[in-house]
């Protein structure tokens, strides 16, 4: 079984990989390296340094490699670049991704799955958790272009028989995701943590999110690849935590006392947020394993163990 995974140097993708790998997949990773970074990808994986944009060089992968299964993770995942320069966000995320489904298609791949975005799709939620029949209305063009592959992705199914699922991510969390970027908020605040230093929250850290660990949606992609046809899952635990909530547990496992520093709130993001993943448990038998403290135990080891 050969797997290509777009994006397989970034945070998730990388640690898809890692899980492929230890099911018995053979793994190609198609990544340009903008936020993703080569030491992530394992070296039992092959991997093709190359931009989705690139439909030529991506088709050239594709026809070589004659991938079984495809995980699309490549995408701009900046909310406030979205803002700032939404060209750029669509591009990647929309016509990148139509390069990937093309391709996809062309060599006749099994399945192709897309990653979505549970917390930016939806916008602001009229109840909670959010499952995957309410109103779909973006905050942000992050949203926007994330959601519009997935008709993309239909519209193929129904017009050339492509066999596709889309699995709608909440706020994941864990090892590899980079502390220096401008979101993933426990990462960047696990790393100031162990520093011994103040993290700062943009609103006054009652907004809430589902924080789901990176092992549990990699379990759901790999249940993905053979269940779930055609179908939007929403991953997450349904469990709504604050950011201060996150400051908490990591002054807990940390042994610390930090205040955080207040600022202002941002545009663009929602304020309440959690995913109902009731049909991801019935129709692909996910359930997380992780509780928010279990997870950022995790995570808290593995930065220890790299800043060693
Ligand atoms: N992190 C989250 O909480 C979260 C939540 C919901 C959905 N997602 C989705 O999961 C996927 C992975 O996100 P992540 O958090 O691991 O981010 P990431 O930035 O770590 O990973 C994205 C990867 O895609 C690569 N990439 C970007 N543009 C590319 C291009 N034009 N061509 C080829 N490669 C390109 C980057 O180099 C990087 O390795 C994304 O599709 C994102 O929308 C993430």
């Amino acid at each position: 079984m050969k797997t290509l995974v777009t994006g397989g140097a970034g945070f998730i993708g990388s640690n898809l990989v890692d899980g492929l790998l230890q099911a018995g997949h053979q793994v190609v990773v198609v990544d340009d390296l903008s936020t993703g970074s080569r030491e992530n990808v394992s070296k039992q994986a092959a991997f093709c340094q190359e931009t989705i944009l690139n439909k030529d060089g991506l088709q050239a992968i594709f026809s070589r490699e004659k991938p079984d299964f495809v995980c699309h993770y490549a995408a701009q995942i900046d909310v406030r670049k979205s803002v700032s320069d939404p060209q750029h966000d669509a591009a990647v995320n929309i016509i990148g991704g139509l390069n990937v489904l093309q391709c996809s298609l062309k060599v006749g791949v099994r399945k192709l799955v897309y990653v979505s975005t549970g917390g930016a799709v939806y916008g602001d939620p009229a109840y909670i958790p959010v499952d995957e029949n309410h109103p779909v209305r973006p905050l942000c063009p992050y949203g926007v272009s994330k959601h519009a592959l997935e008709h993309y992705l239909h519209l193929h199914a129904v017009n050339d028989g492509l066999r596709y699922t889309v699995l709608r991510y909440p706020n994941v969390y864990g090892p590899r995701q980079n502390p220096k970027g401008e979101a993933g908020v426990i990462a960047i605040f696990t790393d100031k943590m162990m520093q011994g230093q103040r993290p700062t929250i943009f609103g006054d850290g009652t907004q809430t999110r589902d924080y789901t660990f990176v092992g549990d949606v990699v379990a759901a992609n790999l249940l993905a690849l053979e269940k779930g046809e055609s179908e939007i899952f929403n991953i997450g635990t349904g469990v709504e935590s604050t950011v201060l909530d996150i400051v908490e547990t990591l002054n807990d496992l940390l042994g610390t006392h930090i205040e955080p520093i207040l600022a202002p709130a941002r545009v663009g993001e929602v304020y309440r947020i959690a995913l109902s993943a009731e049909r991801a448990k019935s129709v692909l038998g996910w359930h997380p394993k992780h509780d928010l403290k279990a997870g950022l135990k995790k995570t808290v080891d593995y930065y220890k163990s790299v800043s060693q």
